[in-house]
């Protein structure tokens, strides 16, 4: 396993509608680890395969955060929400890509999604609480949507302003010295 570079709002990948998957195989259970290894890293609670540069409908996700209870990774190959209850549930969000930044998002408190394991099986599941708000953060992320695509106009500008200085400023202290 290996840690993967998380890539970094603004960046057109991010804003890309992913193509599904289509077998899988060594390099995707391969891509699967790294992104769980790379998620426990950051930390942080899930991952969608954009933000480390693969466009494939692939997510992870871990919500267990209390460290008592075992770990639950979760690998979602082509997730599908198929239900959503009526009624909302709002969470302060973050993501790996957008770091230091967060926002109040609205969704369903409550979803059920069918995807396919790593064994080929499909699978569906009902999430509720953080699962529920995880996973749909993650499933807008094979979208090429954001948590800030949630928000105001305005706060969306003001972050991703923020963003773009941070990738300067990133960019100008790895540059190499002449
Ligand atoms: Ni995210």
């Amino acid at each position: 396993m290996s840690l993967r570079s998380i890539i970094l709002h603004p960046d057109p990948r991010l804003k890309t509608v992913c193509r599904p998957v289509g077998g899988i195989d060594d390099p995707l259970r391969r891509l699967a680890d790294d992104m769980l290894e790379t998620m426990y890293d950051a930390p942080g609670i899930g991952l969608a395969a954009p933000q480390v540069g693969q466009m494939v409908r692939l997510l992870v996700m871990d919500c267990v955060k209390d460290k008592d209870t075992a770990p639950q990774p979760m690998v979602l190959v082509n997730p599908e929400i198929t239900w959503t209850s009526e009624e909302p549930n709002v969470y302060e969000e973050g993501c790996l890509s957008i770091p230091d930044h967060y926002a109040e998002v609205t969704r369903p408190a409550e979803v059920r999604v069918r995807w396919t394991g790593l064994d080929g099986r499909a699978r569906e599941e009902q999430f509720d609480g953080l699962w529920a708000t995880c996973v749909q953060h993650e499933i807008d992320h094979l979208n090429g949507r954001l948590f800030i695509d949630h928000i105001s106009p305005v706060r969306r500008g003001m972050i991703t302003r923020k963003m773009e200085k941070l990738k300067r400023d990133r960019a100008r202290q790895s540059a190499p010295a002449l």
